[in-house]
């Protein structure tokens, strides 16, 4: 299936998380933090720490590492550039 990251078509298979996805592209960085503008990403990968969090179809904060993918579905990394491939 295939869904969008920053605007970028991406595909993934059924049952993968948003993080594991942006995990096998190599994408460690997945937002900035609020008071340091630092790069942030997947920690614990269980839900927990909450450094994952994109933004899922225009709904801010949402767990990278706890969403499934679905068809056409809209992420965006904020304040970070989607790495090239
Ligand atoms: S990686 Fe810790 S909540 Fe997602």
């Amino acid at each position: 299936m295939t869904f969008t990251i920053n605007g970028r078509e991406v595909t993934a298979y059924e049952g993968e998380t948003v993080g594991a996805v942006l995990a096998a592209m190599g994408q460690r960085a997945l937002r900035s933090s609020e008071k340091f503008n630092d790069p942030r990403g997947l920690f614990c990968g269980m839900g927990v720490c909450q450094e994952c969090r994109v933004t899922v179809d225009g709904i801010s904060n949402v767990r990278a590492c706890m969403t499934l993918v679905t068809p056409g579905l809209r992420v965006e990394l904020p304040g970070v550039a989607l790495k090239a491939t």
